[in-house]
């Protein structure tokens, strides 16, 4: 006989509230192939895949996830079919247009990273009126990856370096972390893929650093609660080492004790 699978709720006791991660950053993949799976038009997957957005965003501010970063446009995704790019971008100002009311509610603050002054002048006005109007909300950071390359987010850094201060010969990471477009941020501890994709995709690249990698064959307009929080309970499996061995790390029996999710 086939084990039951876990409820949400099953899922949820599992989860050791004291040790969330920070930070959670998502490369939302596979919107095309869910749609073209059904016999439908590609953008139809990115219809759905923005109710994902909406679902993830408000499970993981219930979690008490300090800071989410959605994946949602990369600079390579700019050489997609004329159509698509130019649905995908009146998606988002629609998404921002009908959110942000809801962030208010919720406390959210958002933000982006990526090169958002490529966007079509619509979306760039739905950014800035989302950024200004939450400014000053103290709950999730919700950062959106727009037009959003690592490479080129570093380069970027370097021209700032260039023109501020000049590169000063004793630069250390701190200080180069300041100059990228996350700064003020901490690094994401966990970075979730859908889609059964391995790779990176020039996200986050040097922030990845120590990030915990969960890679799932889950479609993003598929993934829900139950995904997030398997990605979640695995992070937590996992022990972070940051370089040191075993031994150097504080002993389980001396970890704080496991704390229950509000609710
Ligand atoms: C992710 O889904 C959304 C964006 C990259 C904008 P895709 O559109 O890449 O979906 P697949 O990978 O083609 O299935
Ligand atoms: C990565 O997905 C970018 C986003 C999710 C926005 P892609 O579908 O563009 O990545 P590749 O081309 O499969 O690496
Ligand atoms: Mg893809």
């Amino acid at each position: 006989m086939r084990k039951k699978e876990p409820s949400i709720t099953e899922l949820r006791a599992l989860l050791d509230a004291g040790s969330m991660p920070r930070h959670v950053a998502i490369i939302m993949d596979g919107n095309g192939r869910w749609a073209v799976r059904r016999g439908m038009p590609r953008i139809m997957g990115h219809k759905r895949g923005a109710e994902t957005v909406r679902n993830v965003v408000e499970q993981c501010r219930k979690l008490g996830i300090g800071v989410l970063t959605l994946y949602a446009f990369s600079d390579e995704n700019w050489g997609r079919p004329r159509q698509e790019v130019s649905f995908l971008m009146n998606m988002l100002g629609g998404y921002l247009r009908s959110e942000i009311a809801t962030m208010k509610t919720n406390g959210i603050r958002f933000r982006t990273i990526g090169r958002t002054e490529r966007l079509p002048k619509t979306a760039q006005k739905w950014v800035e009126k989302a950024v200004s109007e939450t400014a000053g909300n103290t709950g999730m950071i919700l950062n959106l990856a727009l037009s959003y390359g690592g490479r080129g987010e570093i380069l970027e850094a370097v021209r700032r370096l260039r023109s501020s201060a000049g590169i000063p010969a004793d630069l250390d990471e701190a200080q180069f972390s300041s100059y990228l477009d996350t700064a003020g941020l901490p690094d994401p501890d966990l970075i979730v893929r859908t889609s059964g994709e391995k790779r990176i995709s020039n996200f986050l690249l040097w922030q990845a650093a120590y990030a915990e990698l969960y890679f799932t064959d889950v479609l993003w307009p598929d993934f829900n609660e139950k995904e997030l929080l398997a990605a979640l309970l695995d992070y937590q499996g996992r022990q972070r080492r940051f370089g040191l061995t075993e031994e150097q790390l504080e002993p389980r029996s001396e970890r704080k004790p496991r704390r229950l999710l509000p609710g």
